[in-house]
């Protein structure tokens, strides 16, 4: 299983999808592969925000070594499915498959937990909510192994 976790800069909440994923798959010895991206080029090469840095840790998990990206057409091949943290993430990812071959692999992450209710997980980099979007991101990826593993 091949799964990228998609936000808008890659450095606040698609590193700490990225990073809480891959600390249980660790611990469970799934064979997944796991990374993330942005849609926005704006931070390409950075580290995580570092009050993600510090939340993760804090929550042991390590996500220094995590460095962002822009997402680009190739990862929607090469993925078996695309996380994205809020409907915006969604409008921009589809825009990149312009030929709908890949729609059926982006799901909103917080639809893991909640169903069709289509929730975003709030973008922190401004109100500094990091523990409630941390929160929810370990649930999300609770369920994520529990659906796919
Ligand atoms: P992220 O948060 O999408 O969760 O990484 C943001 C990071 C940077 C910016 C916006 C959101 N920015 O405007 O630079």
């Amino acid at each position: 299983m091949k799964v990228l976790m998609v936000c808008l800069g890659n450095i606040c909440r698609s590193p700490l999808a990225h990073g809480l994923l891959q600390h249980k798959i660790n611990r469970l010895s799934l064979d997944w592969y796991v990374d993330s991206a942005g849609t926005s080029y704006w931070h390409i090469g950075e580290l995580p925000d570092e009050r993600s840095i510090s939340i993760a840790s804090a929550n042991g998990v390590d996500i220094g070594s995590q460095r962002a990206r822009q997402i680009s057409l190739a990862d929607l091949k090469i993925f078996d499915i695309i996380f994205v943290m809020d409907s915006s993430n969604f409008q921009n990812v589809l825009k990149l498959d312009q030929k709908k071959q890949y729609s059926h692999k982006i799901k909103l992450i917080l639809n893991s937990v909640y169903p069709d209710e289509n929730r975003s997980v709030p973008d922190p980099y401004y109100n500094d909510r990091f523990q409630e979007v941390f929160d929810m991101l370990d649930k999300a990826t609770d369920q994520i192994i529990e659906d796919y593993s």
